[in-house]
C-alpha cells in the first residue's frame, strides 16, 4: 500500500470531556469495536481511592487488559484508528493541552444531565483555537436530562460553535424511544437492552411500526424536527473541517445506544492526517521523507529506571525502526533504535508507521517537546508549540540553601522539559512556578528530590488569571501582591490577576492597557 493509501486510512483524534461525563464507557465500547476487548462493563469503583494514574490505566486494572496510558491503536473497518487520552481527574496538566496538538480531530462528550462543565470548556478552548474538527456526543440519553434544544443553545453560546444535530433524541429517561439520524434518513429504536432498530423514514409507515408513529413523544418530536429543519444551522461540512460547526449526536454510553452509528458516522466524516506548516513551508502527510514532532516525554519515576519515552506524531512519510533521523533544532542526526507502538493489547515495537501514528521513541535526554525530527536533505522544524495558559501557581524554594545550584539546575531542565512553567517576580529573585493541574507539582517535587537532589517548598498563590501585556504598556506602579506583575521565561510580561474580579477592575481603571489571553491568541489555522 502506497503512503498516501497508508495515511489516508489513519484517523487519530481525542476524547475530551469532563471527569465522570463517560470518556472510559464510552472509550470502552470503542475497544469492544475494535475486537480488543470482548465486553466492555462498568468500571467500578473508580471513585475510591486517589487518581495517581490515567483513567485508562484504570480500564487495565479493572479489566485485567493491558491498555497504555497515553495511546490505543486500532483498525476498524478500512481505518487504522488512534485514539489519544487526555487524562482528567487529577491527572489533568499541560500535558493534556499538548496532546491536542498531535490530533486530527476530537470528540467532545457531554452528560445530558449536566451541560457543559469546566474541564470540557478548557479543552475545548484549546481545540478552537488550533481550528480542530469536533464532533460532539450528548450522553446519559438512558436518564432525564436537560432538553436537547437548551443543550444546543448552550454550546452555541458558551462555546462559540454552530451545531448541527445529526441524530435527534425522543425522549430521554424512562420516555426515551430513540433517536432520529437525519444524516441516515432512518430512526434507530432503542429497546432498553442492546438492541438498536434501523428503520429507515420510508419504513416507517408501515403497520408494525404503527405503535411507535402515534407515540406522543414521537409526535412531539417530529415538531422538534420541523422546527430544526426550518431555523437550524445548515450542516456544511466545511465548517466542520474549519472547527466552525460541530455536528452532535445523542446515544448513551453506558447502555450502550447509538454508539456504533456515531463512531461509524464519526469515522467517515473525521479527516485524514493533514498538510502542517513548517519553517521550510507546508508539509505534506505523504511526502516521501518522514517527519514528526514530539508533543509529550514522559520520564520513568522510577530511579533505578531513568529512561524516558518521546512521543511522537508522525506528519508526513514512513517511520522504519531502525531508520536515522535528524533533529531540526541542532541539525544532529542519529539512529532509532528503540521504538514502540501503543497498541491496546500491548505495548509493542513497531517496525513501521505512517502520518497520524503516535510511536514511543527512547529518549536519551536530548529530547525537548516540540522538537522536530526528520529524514531527507532539507532540515526544517515544525511550528512551536503553543504555550497554554497555567492556572495554579506557586512560590518555590529550596529548603536548603545550599542547594542552590542543583535547584536552579533542576528547575532550569524541568522547565525546559515542558513539566511546569517558570515566571519569574519583577525586581525580586522570587521564582514562581505554574501550573495546569495539580499533578505537574506533585511531578515536580518527586524528581526535584530524584533526580537533583533537592526538596523544595512550595507555597501556593492560588488560582490566578494571567493575562500577558505589551512590554510599552508596563507600569509597575500598577501591580501589587494581589495583581502580580511578572516574566514568563521569553521575559514577556504577565499579570497574576487574584481573580476575576480583579482582572475587570484593573480593566476597568486601565481600559488603554491591552490585556493578552493566550487562549484568544493562540490562533492556529490547520487547514490552509
Ligand atoms: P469518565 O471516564 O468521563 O470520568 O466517566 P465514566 O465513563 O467513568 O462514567 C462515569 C459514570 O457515569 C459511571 O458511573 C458510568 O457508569 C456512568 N455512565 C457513563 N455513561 C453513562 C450513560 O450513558 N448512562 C448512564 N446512566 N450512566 C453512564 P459509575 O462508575 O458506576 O459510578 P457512579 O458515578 O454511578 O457512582
Amino acid at each position: 500500500m502506497s503512503i498516501n493509501e497508508e495515511m489516508n486510512k489513519r484517523r487519530t483524534f481525542a476524547i475530551i470531556s469532563h471527569p465522570d461525563a463517560g470518556k472510559t464507557t464510552l472509550t470502552e465500547k470503542l475497544l469492544v469495536f475494535g475486537n480488543l476487548i470482548r465486553s466492555a462493563g462498568t468500571v467500578k469503583g473508580k471513585k475510591s481511592g486517589k487518581f495517581a494514574t490515567s483513567d485508562w490505566m484504570e480500564i487495565e486494572k479493572q479489566r485485567g487488559i493491558s491498555v497504555t496510558s497515553s495511546v490505543m491503536n486500532f483498525p476498524y473497518r478500512d481505518y487504522q484508528v488512534n485514539i489519544l487520552d487526555t487524562p482528567g481527574h487529577e491527572d489533568f496538566s499541560e500535558d493534556t493541552y499538548r496532546t491536542l496538538t498531535a490530533v486530527d480531530s476530537v470528540v467532545m462528550i457531554i452528560d445530558a444531565t449536566k451541560g457543559i462543565e469546566a474541564q470540557t470548556l478548557k479543552l475545548f478552548k484549546v481545540c478552537k483555537m488550533r481550528g480542530i474538527p469536533i464532533f460532539t456526543f450528548i450522553n446519559k440519553l438512558d436518564r432525564e436530562g436537560r432538553e436537547p434544544f437548551e443543550l444546543m443553545e448552550e454550546i452555541e453560546e458558551v462555546l462559540d460553535i454552530e451545531t448541527y444535530p445529526m441524530t435527534w433524541p425522543a425522549g430521554m429517561g424512562k420516555r426515551f424511544l430513540g433517536v432520529f439520524d437525519r444524516h441516515h434518513e432512518q430512526f434507530i429504536s432503542y429497546s432498553g437492552n442492546e438492541e438498536e432498530t434501523y428503520i429507515p423514514y420510508s419504513h416507517l409507515e408501515k403497520s408494525e411500526h404503527q405503535e411507535l408513529v402515534e407515540h406522543p413523544t414521537y409526535k412531539e418530536t417530529l415538531e422538534e424536527l420541523m422546527l430544526l429543519d426550518e431555523a437550524g444551522d445548515q450542516f456544511s461540512m466545511e465548517k466542520v473541517m474549519r472547527g466552525e460547526q460541530t455536528p452532535v449526536f445523542f446515544g448513551s454510553a453506558l447502555a450502550p445506544f447509538g454508539v456504533e452509528g456515531f463512531f461509524d458516522t464519526f469515522i467517515d466524516m473525521a479527516p485524514a492526517p493533514a498538510p502542517r506548516r513548517s519553517t521550510e513551508g507546508i508539509v505534506s502527510p505523504d511526502d516521501a521523507e518522514f517527519s514528526g514532532f514530539i508533543f509529550k516525554i514522559q520520564a520513568n519515576m522510577n530511579p533505578q529506571h531513568r529512561d524516558r519515552v518521546a512521543f511522537v506524531r508522525i506528519c508526513s512519510g514512513k517511520f522504519e525502526r531502525g531508520m536515522n533521523v535528524t533533529l531540526g533544532r541542532t541539525g544532529k542526526t542519529f539512529k532509532l533504535a528503540q521504538s514502540q507502538q501503543f497498541v491496546a493489547s500491548s505495548r509493542g515495537t513497531i517496525d513501521e508507521a505512517y502520518a497520524g501514528d503516535i510511536i514511543g521513541i527512547y529518549d536519551p535526554n536530548v529530547y525537548r517537546i516540540g522538537d522536530t525530527i526528520l529524514t531527507g536533505k532539507t532540515n526544517f522544524e515544525y511550528d512551536e508549540l503553543p504555550q497554554f495558559p497555567p492556572e495554579e501557581f506557586k512560590k518555590v524554594t529550596a529548603k536548603n540553601v545550599m542547594k542552590s545550584k542543583q535547584f536552579k539546575k533542576g528547575i532550569e531542565q524541568l522547565v525546559q522539559e515542558g513539566a511546569i512553567q517558570l515566571f519569574k517576580r519583577y525586581r525580586f529573585e522570587d521564582y514562581i512556578l505554574g501550573a495546569v493541574g495539580q499533578l505537574q507539582y506533585d511531578v515536580f517535587e518527586y524528581r526535584m528530590k530524584n533526580e537533583y537532589n533537592v526538596e523544595v517548598e512550595l507555597q501556593p498563590l492560588g488560582e490566578r488569571i494571567p493575562r500577558w501585556l505589551k512590554e510599552e504598556q508596563v507600569n509597575e506602579s500598577l501591580f501589587d501582591e494581589r495583581n502580580m506583575l511578572v516574566q514568563d521565561r521569553e521575559g514577556s510580561p504577565l499579570v497574576l490577576f487574584k481573580n476575576d474580579f480583579s482582572l475587570r477592575w484593573f480593566q476597568d481603571k486601565n481600559p488603554d492597557i491591552e490585556l493578552i489571553d493566550l487562549f484568544e491568541v493562540n490562533q492556529y489555522d490547520q487547514s490552509y
